[in-house]
Parts: structure tokens; sequence; C-alpha cells
């Protein structure tokens, strides 16, 4: 049974975007995310400046969340925060504000792993969203992961494929970084492939046995590519954007779907529920919805999909219905076991 009253207020600080939400029960009252701009000019994410940014950050950031819930913090039922995985830094000042802010209000104090949330994004309570049931296959693709996980239950889930390498979201930056486009790169790749040929030019896919995936040879081949075309002419980015631009998202797209079909024949799972910020990507998107194979697809609002602390707050009240609380002496992870 469900317990009417429960106020989450969910931290989410793992790598660049700090965030904060409130939720009541599953329902999402406020769902607040600073991005740190700063971290454009480098190509990528600075640890060191993202760490400092969370702190400029943490207190406008949640503030603003319990403004917009319209909840005072004695509301509050327990405080639920990113343990891992990410970035060390990052994850510190999360977890900090946490642990202080559980200790003065006397509330329980929730640790999330990051990956979890990604996927059970997807319980989130919406009108007209319809949930997955279990068992289905999460695809969690962002800049971060790349993975395909067979989730049986709210806590039980298996990683059965993931990246050897680079992420997806990566595969995405790093080649829009070759055509000389601003971090990141990967919406402006989706911009441009809208307007192209996807089988103007021709990347190999990689042979990575069984459901794991490799981006890093792409992403070589690719640069090979342009650096040879570029010798011919000059100018060969600026006369093709569009049509390279769609060629390297079909590439993607493609290596994607081959693997879901693989899992979906070795589990015999046609529920496919797809998250990371890489997910908005319109390709993927109209792939999926062409719905091919049969496959009943699951694609939460774009909020929720990107690095947001919504998805950390309805593991938060999961956990809460399970009593799964921790101790201040609780330690952040970089990496963090599934
Ligand atoms: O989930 P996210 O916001 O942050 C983490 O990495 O955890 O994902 C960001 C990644 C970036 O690599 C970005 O380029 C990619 O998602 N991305 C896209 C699109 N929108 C965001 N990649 C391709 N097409 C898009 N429309
Ligand atoms: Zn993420």
């Amino acid at each position: 049974m469900q317990n009417p009253e429960v106020f989450i207020l969910a931290i989410e600080s793992s790598c660049d975007d700090t965030a904060a939400a409130v939720l009541h029960n599953d329902k999402v009252l406020s769902n607040v995310v600073a991005n740190q701009l700063i971290h454009n000019q480098y190509g990528g994410v600075v640890p060191e400046l993202a760490s400092r940014a969370h702190q400029q950050n943490i207190v406008p950031v949640i503030d603003a969340a319990l403004r917009k819930a319209n909840v005072q913090k004695e509301q509050l039922s327990a405080i639920a925060f990113t343990q891992g995985p990410g970035l060390m830094g990052s994850l510190l000042v999360g977890s900090s504000f946490s642990k202080s802010l559980s200790l003065a209000l006397q509330i329980p104090l929730i640790a999330v792993n990051h990956m979890h949330a990604h996927i059970l994004a997807h319980f989130i309570d919406e009108e007209g969203y319809d949930k997955p049931e279990f068992p289905f296959l999460a695809l969690t693709i962002s800049g971060g992961h790349t993975q395909i996980v067979k989730v049986n239950s709210f806590f039980d889930m298996e990683i059965i494929g993931e990246t050897t390498d680079d992420a997806v979201g990566e595969a995405f930056d790093k080649s829009a970084k070759i055509l000389g486009l601003p971090y990141p790169g990967g919406p402006l790749i989706d911009k441009y492939a809208q307007l192209g040929n996807p089988k103007a030019f021709v990347f190999t896919k990689p042979k990575v046995p069984g459901l794991d995936f490799s981006f890093s040879g792409l992403k070589t081949a690719i640069l090979y590519f342009i650096q040879k075309k570029k010798q011919e002419n000059p100018n060969f980015i600026e006369e093709n954007l569009n049509d390279i631009c769609a060629s390297i998202q079909y590439t993607i797209i493609e290596i994607l779907i081959d693997k879901l079909k693989l899992a979906v024949q070795q589990t015999g799972i046609k529920q496919i529920a797809i998250g990371g910020g890489v997910s908005a990507n319109s390709g993927i998107r109209t792939r999926l919805k062409e719905n091919p194979y049969g496959w009943k697809t699951y694609i939460p609002k774009f909020e929720y999909t990107t690095d947001n602390a919504a998805m950390i707050g309805i593991v938060g009240y999961q956990k809460y219905l399970s009593n799964t609380f921790e101790t201040a002496s609780v330690v952040s992870k970089a990496r963090i076991q599934f």
C-alpha cells in the first residue's frame, strides 16, 4: 500500500548538471537543473570546474526546487542523493549537502545509483505515460553511459551489454568535434542529419561480440575519412555537412538497433525502455516509433531522460517504501557495483 504523504527532496550532482527535485510519492512537484555552461569552451567536462560550479549552484537550485514545489523543508520525509557513478568531486558536493540536511532535519538519508535512476525514471507518475512492466530491457544512452540492462524488478537488474570504450553520446560529441562543431555536438549532428542523406557515406560498424558496444573505432574511422576528404577538397565538410551528419547518425543508430535485436532474441523480452540524453535523438525516436520489430518501446519525457534529480527522487521513493536508508558514514563512489 502506498504511503500518501512521502515528500522526497532529491539531489543529483554526478557530472556537470546540478539538479534538485521534490516528489510527492511518485509524482514530481518540481525538477530544477542548472547546466554548467563553463565546460562548452573546453570541449568537454572539466572535473575541477564542475565541482566548483556545483558548490555555487547547489543552494540556489535546492531552494528553487522547494519553492516551485511549494514544500517547506520541515515537510520532507527523506533526502535522496546520487552516490555514484560519476566524478568524485561532483558527487561529494551533493552527498555532503544531503548528509548535513538530513542531520539538521533529522530525516532519513537515501543513496541512489545514478544508473538505476536513469532506468527507474520510467516509473515517475505522469499523466498519459504508460509505465513498462517487469521484465523489460533498458537501453541507457548518454554522454557517460551505454548499457543494455535486463530489469526484473525495481532493484533486481542485470547489465547484459555495455560499452567497452566510449559512450554513445561521446561518439556523437567526438564526431561533432572532428567536424568543427561546438560541444556538446550530439544535438547539432541530429539537427544537420535531418537535412541529409543517411546513406551518402558508409562507415564500417564495429564487430564486437555479444551485447557489448564499442565506439572508439568509429570515431577513428570518421577522423581518417574527414582528413582524407579534406586533402582532396578543403571545403568538404562545409559542402557535405548534412550528409556527413546523417551518415554518422545512421551508423550509430544501426549499431544500437543491432544490439537491441540481439538482446530481444537472447532474452525473449520485447519491451524496451530508453533513457539518457541521447534518447532525445530524433533519428532514434523515429526508428523506434516505426516499430518494425514488434517491440513496445518507452521513452520518458525529455526532462527525465537527461541527467535530472526527479529520477533520483523516484528511486528515493521506492527505497523509502522499503526502508532502505543510510547513515552519514555512507561514501560516494566514482564507480559503483550495479
Ligand atoms: O544524459 P545526458 O544529459 O548527460 C550524461 O552524459 O549523463 O547526455 C548528454 C549527451 C551528450 O553526449 C549529448 O551530445 C547527447 O547526450 N545528446 C544527443 C542529443 N541530445 C543530447 N545526442 C544525439 N542527438 C541528440 N538530439
Ligand atoms: Zn546520466
